[in-house]
């Protein structure tokens, strides 16, 4: 099969289309034509090194897909060739074919394209797990994401909102905290210059938020835990701001709050299949009604994968950067 290719010589990794074998089917695979992959920021760590896959997963790049079935695993019941998936992925996306979990995968609703279905798995199921299911956002509450103009945050404000929920964003620039507040954020914050903690005070009536996703982690910390109303939950999910930090661990007894750290990809099979599954139950009927959809920045052929790199770590984007495959 082609896929790309990391050449990590240089100072720089360069991405190039190339030949690797095609991956084998499992009993509980699904063997997917690759239509479509997409963007996540855990890709660029990977492709410089700093992110190795997981045991068992291919090293080739790629968190998720969308696509058609081309071969069912011996165990497979309820997918047949030609049905279209969108799937979550161990590693493997930036290529023509891949082999995944059928737990980990859900049929592509009508109305999406390979292209849009691509940008969903990741985003939407990291948002559901982490806000929905390990901090248990209340139908109503209120939730604080940074980086509102990420893949995560599209996804966040859109699940969010869909709750009933009040979500407070924040963002590099006006015009991103505008297409936020477009998407259905009610405040959005520009981090160059307002006061996020400020923000989820006045936006909750002074009680704080219930819970606060964060994929910044260190520089936020101290702020993060102010901005959480008592019981709050924090769910760290990124280290884009440092990782080393300092806390005052009596504000924690004292208001009652947690701290969860959290990954997706290194997780089970078994364990993605209950998200992918609780995503289903709780939000699938939204996404095929259109209620709930990923938010396309831009759509780019697969050999440009190095471009959508460099789109995604200048982020130039707002929402999802998407690989078509074929
Ligand atoms: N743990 C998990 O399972 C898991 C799963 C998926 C993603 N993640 C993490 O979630 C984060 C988002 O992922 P993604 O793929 O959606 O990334 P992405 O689209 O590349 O977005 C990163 C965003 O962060 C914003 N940002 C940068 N510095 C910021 C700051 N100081 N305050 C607020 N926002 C800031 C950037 O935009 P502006 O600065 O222009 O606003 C950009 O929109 C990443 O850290 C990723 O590793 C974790």
């Amino acid at each position: 099969m082609r896929a790309i290719l990391v050449d990590a010589s240089g100072e720089l990794p360069r991405l190039a289309l190339g030949e690797a074998p095609d991956p084998e089917l499992v009993p509980s695979g699904l063997r997917l034509r690759v239509a479509a992959t997409a963007v996540n920021r855990a890709d660029l760590l990977q492709a410089r090194g700093l992110y190795p896959p997981p045991p068992g997963a291919s090293p080739i790049l790629g968190l998720e897909c969308a696509g058609e079935v081309l071969e069912t695993g011996s165990d497979v019941s309820g997918w047949r060739p030609g049905d279209r998936a969108m799937a979550l992925l161990p590693g493997g996306g930036y290529a023509t074919q891949v082999v995944v979990d059928a737990g980990s995968a859900l049929r592509v609703p009508d109305r999406l394209t390979f292209e849009q279905a691509a940008a969903v798995p990741e985003v939407f199921f990291t948002v559901f797990l982490n806000v929905f299911q390990l901090a248990a956002f209340p139908e109503g509450g209120a939730a604080l994401v940074h980086g509102g103009g990420s893949g995560i945050g599209t996804a966040a404000i859109q699940l969010v909102k869909h709750a009933h929920g009040t979500i407070v964003v924040t963002a590099g620039s006006e015009a991103k905290c505008a297409r936020c507040r477009a998407l259905g954020a009610d405040v959005a914050v520009n981090y160059n210059e307002g006061d996020f903690v400020a923000a989820c005070r006045e936006a909750t009536a002074d009680r704080g938020v219930d819970v606060v996703l964060d994929s910044i982690g260190a520089s936020y910390l101290v702020r993060n835990i102010e901005a959480l109303a008592l019981g709050g939950r924090l769910v760290l999910i990124g280290l884009m701001g440092g990782a080393q930090a300092e806390l005052n661990l009596g504000q924690l007894l004292a208001r009652r709050l947690s701290v969860i750290g959290s990954t997706l990809r290194a997780r089970p099979v078994a364990e993605k299949a209950a998200i992918v599954a609780g995503f289903q139950s709780r939000f699938g009927s939204a996404l095929e009604k259109g209620e709930i959809a990923p938010v396309v920045d831009r759509v780019l052929p697969l050999e440009q994968a190095g471009e959508a790199h460099r789109i995604v770590q200048a982020s130039e984007h707002f929402g999802k950067v998407v690989l078509r495959v074929a």
